[in-house]
């Protein structure tokens, strides 16, 4: 309530701008329909989402981390909004499912997903061999014919070793912009973007997949492409550690929850409780989510809740949203609002980082002795951790 009318109102309550939208026309932009149509409820903190990310996690000295759940890349996500986030430099790096990495290479392979209905006879779906994502239908030789390309990618010399997923995803987008060039289509592929603009791209459970079945299979007669898990951990903390060190700022931006939420949040206690260095929690968050909060579960625990945790920032709850509502939806309208204000930043090509910040924690993190031998004592380290925070000067954080 910061833009409060020049004619004083009776209460510092009443000073939010006046609900008074013009009837839409059919020459309202999707930035003027969000900016002038979306006044309250989940409209309006689709609203807030938009102007947080265009005024402040879009800004330069901000590392943008984000996680994705759901089946998005099924219902075309990847081509529609990841991608245009991804070469606008609007996110630096990402954790999602093994489903959606999977099923992103249908794409990249030329194969068709295909706009269907939830009413239908699932028994008849069965008999025809086709298989249904809610109301998304693919033919049932779009996965085999994924799987026969992916074992045959896999199986490669380059697979037979043990890897973070960062570096699996990187490959197999790889692969899959060749696939797109021999194809001739270009823009399909989520991963291969990722590859191309050196966005590291996690999943948090990579045994949790028709990539990690596939790499199971393969890894039964031949080592191939084991899953680092460890590995990922360090890395997606040491690019917090930067974003809070070097850079300036990490912004945490989760459509849907699940295990990709958590991975992505839990580089801040991982850098603070298990690390021990003294950092605050993530500085802008936003969440796109169906999920409530009230059954304790972390796909609907809110940016207050994670503060508890040293997950959030405490001193930046003004700058955290949380929107009730399908991403399905709520992507492409804040895609379409940071496109048509022209955001964008250089790209800034963390996968290339990765052994050089690893050092730079690993080399931080050899300094606490007394963390490595297990002798830190409970009461000095909570001093350590939370003294910081309490004794900040009064006008550190920063209002929206
Ligand atoms: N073929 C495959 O490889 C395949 C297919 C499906 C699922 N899986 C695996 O199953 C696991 C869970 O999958 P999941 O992410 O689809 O399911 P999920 O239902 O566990 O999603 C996680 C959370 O995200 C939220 N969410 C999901 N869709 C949303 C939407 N459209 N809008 C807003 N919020 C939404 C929900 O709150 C949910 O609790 C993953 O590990 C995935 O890899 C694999």
């Amino acid at each position: 309530m910061t833009d409060c009318p020049k004619s004083k109102p009776r209460s510092g309550h009443l000073c939010g701008k006046t609900i008074a939208p013009e009837p839409i026309t059919g020459r309202l932009s999707v930035s003027e329909l969000i900016d002038r149509c979306f006044t309250a409820y989940n409209a309006a903190r689709v609203r807030e989402i938009c102007e947080l990310y265009a005024k402040k996690i879009a800004r330069p000295d901000v590392v943008i981390g984000m996680s994705f759940a759901g089946a998005l890349t099924p219902a075309g996500i990847g081509m529609s909004c990841l991608i245009p986030l991804i070469e606008r430099g609007l996110v630096d790096w990402i954790v999602t499912t093994g489903a959606n990495c999977y099923h992103d290479l249908h794409f990249a392979l030329g194969l068709d997903l295909h706009r269907g209905t939830p009413f239908v006879d699932d028994n008849k779906l069965f008999d025809d061999e086709v298989v249904r994502i809610y109301d998304i239908f693919m033919d049932f030789r779009t996965l085999l014919q994924t799987d026969i390309w992916l074992t045959k990618i896999l199986a490669r010399d380059e697979f037979e070793k043990t890897m973070p997923s960062s570096e699996m995803h990187y490959r197999l987008g790889v692969h899959a912009a060749g696939k797109q060039k021999e194809l001739g289509i270009e823009n399909k592929s989520f991963l291969a973007a990722a590859t191309e603009y050196e966005v590291p791209v996690y999943t948090s459970s990579p045994g949790d997949s028709t990539i990690g079945l596939n790499v199971a299979a393969l890894n039964v007669v031949k080592k191939t492409g084991n899953f680092d898990v460890i590995r990922d951990v360090n890395e997606t903390s040491a690019i917090v550690l930067h974003a809070k060190t070097e850079v300036g700022k990490s912004a945490a931006t989760i459509w849907g929850g699940g295990s990709p939420k958590n991975f992505l949040l839990q580089t801040e206690p991982q850098l603070q409780e298990i690390l021990g260095f003294q950092i605050k929690g993530h500085d802008y968050f936003f969440q796109v989510t169906d999920a409530r909060p009230d059954t304790g579960g972390l796909s609907g625990a809110t940016p207050s809740e994670a503060v508890s945790w040293g997950k959030v920032d405490p001193d930046m709850i003004p700058d955290t949203v949380v929107c009730y509502a399908d991403t399905t939806i709520i992507m492409p309208l804040v895609v379409a609002y940071l496109v048509e204000n022209d955001i964008r930043r250089e790209p800034r090509r963390l996968y290339g980082m990765r052994d050089e910040l690893l050092e730079i924690q690993a080399r931080k993190f050899r300094e606490r002795e007394d963390i490595i031998r297990g002798t830190r004592s409970l009461s000095e380290t909570v001093d350590f951790l939370r003294s910081h925070i309490k004794d900040k000067p009064d006008n550190e954080g920063e209002q929206k």
